[in-house]
């Protein structure tokens, strides 16, 4: 017998049968729950989506009370050991590890498509010295879909395909060129003899030198904190890519909207926030009196708590792994001490223990970033440029879901009831 929900409509006192598949009902079964038989029907009402599913994904997995991530199956922990970003990007987007052959043409195709317009570099220049990284990076991919007018045949698996790839490969590049904007340098051009991270270290911090040598620790951070930034199912950057991605828009335009979702304090730009919090508290002395303020509702711990995991998120506990192969080489972030203090009284304190509040990914990221060399102004993008991979892969799964039409959820209106227009003289 199929699982269904029986309701009784206190109002009329009928029932009504309502199936349950994979643990979730239809919100439009509930449409058929009326008094009259001129109403619209039941509603849900669910703000911030707390309790609503908007698609079937077949992506990222996610359990938020033991702390687990897969992405297309594979723990997340197995990813970080032994692949690489661009592998991973490769596992996102088309579903499966690729056989060698298909990596290394996957790896050359991304490689070839490094390069930007050189009238990206004009675009750029007309931003201030100290415009805001992200604000650069969001503006120049959204100014993408005027460079590749074909990316508007979103129905077109062969455009569809050139796109990922140019995405894929030019947010690094894009970042980059922000970077070097906001310090005042010339812009690098890509290295395809260097592997994706390499060539973005190369990109970000080339000077004279005729060929530019990356770090292999820092680079191999770098590529395992890609790995574990590159998708996170339906968070508020992705729902924004498939929301706007509903309305049949191309790529480029899409994906600038997820980056200015991904900007906010409370997303993406939380690593930023996380590091200049422990700059503003500045000494482990002063952690009882900032964990007080923010107990008493004057802020928040930044890089702690999250709306799906109710555990030690997994991606943070291998980034705290990673922290200390990278201060080998760098020297130790200062920073880190606060961090961990702040996190060992956090831990026992009950305000964060009853709420479930543990430390999350980007509450170790911005270290790592910090002392690769990169300002705080930057996190945001750093998480943009592996996220792309998941955000376009969701994308095209919601293009080509048969069950999707354009993103359109329904409200509740408040407001005053129908009312006569009063002249200006008239009015109070
Ligand atoms: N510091 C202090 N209190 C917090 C925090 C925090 N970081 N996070 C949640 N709370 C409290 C919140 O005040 C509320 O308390 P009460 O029930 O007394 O009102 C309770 O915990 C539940 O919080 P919520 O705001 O209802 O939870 P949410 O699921 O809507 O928010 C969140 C999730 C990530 C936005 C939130 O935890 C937060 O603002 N964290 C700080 C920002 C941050 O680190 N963001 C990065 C998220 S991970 C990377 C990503 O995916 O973007």
């Amino acid at each position: 017998m199929p699982d269904t929900l029986t309701i009784t409509d206190n109002r009329t006192g009928k029932q009504y049968e309502v199936s349950i598949q994979d643990g979730a009902i239809r919100a439009t079964a509930l449409r058929q729950i009326k008094v009259q038989s001129d109403e619209f029907g039941l509603l849900t009402y669910d703000p911030a989506f707390l309790n609503t599913a908007s698609c079937r994904s077949q992506i990222t997995y996610i359990d938020g009370d033991q702390g687990i991530l897969r992405y297309r199956g594979y723990p997340i922990e197995q990813l970080a050991e032994h692949s690489d970003y661009l592998e991973t990007a490769y596992l996102i987007l088309f579903g499966e590890l690729p056989s060698v052959p298909q990596l290394r043409a996957w790896e050359h195709e991304t490689m070839q498509h490094t390069m930007l317009h050189e009238n990206i570099k004009k675009f750029m220049d007309g931003f201030l010295y100290d415009a805001h990284p992200m604000g650069i990076f969001l503006s120049t991919v959204g100014a993408l879909s005027t460079f590749y007018p074909d990316a508007k045949h979103i129905f077109s698996e062969e455009s569809r395909r050139r796109q990922v790839t140019r995405l894929v490969a030019k947010v690094p590049s894009i970042a980059a060129y922000a970077f070097r904007h906001s310090i005042g340098r010339p812009f690098v051009y890509p290295d395809n003899d260097l592997s994706f991270t390499g060539n973005f270290l190369n990109m970000l911090f080339k000077m004279t030198e005729l060929k530019y040598e990356p770090n292999p620790v820092l680079e191999r951070a770098l590529d395992v904190l890609f790995i574990l930034h590159a998708d996170h199912e339906q968070n508020c950057s992705t729902s924004a890519m498939r929301g706007i991605g509903s309305s049949h828009v191309d790529p480029y335009s899409a994906l600038a909207g997820a980056a200015a979702a991904l900007y906010g304090p409370l997303h993406g730009g939380a690593n930023e926030a996380v590091l200049r919090m422990l700059e503003e508290i500045g000494s482990t002395a002063n952690i009882p009196a900032f964990i007080k303020r923010v107990k008493d509702g004057q802020g928040r711990l930044m890089g702690f708590g999250h709306r799906v995991y109710k555990s030690y998120d997994p991606r943070a506990k291998i980034i705290k792994r990673i922290a200390d192969l990278v201060f080998n080489v760098t020297g130790r972030n200062p920073l880190l001490d606060i961090a961990l203090e702040l996190e060992r009284i956090a831990l026992q304190d009950d305000y964060f223990v009853s709420r479930r509040l543990y430390p999350n990914v980007d509450f170790y990221s911005g270290l790592i970033y910090q002392a690769i060399g990169l300002p705080v102004d930057m996190f945001p993008v750093l998480f943009a440029i592996p996220r792309t991979a998941g955000w376009i892969a969701q994308w095209e799964e919601m293009l080509l879901d048969s069950e999707q039409k354009i993103a359109r959820p329904r409200q509740i209106y408040t407001g005053a009831a129908v009312r006569d227009y009063v002249a200006r003289e008239k009015r109070a």
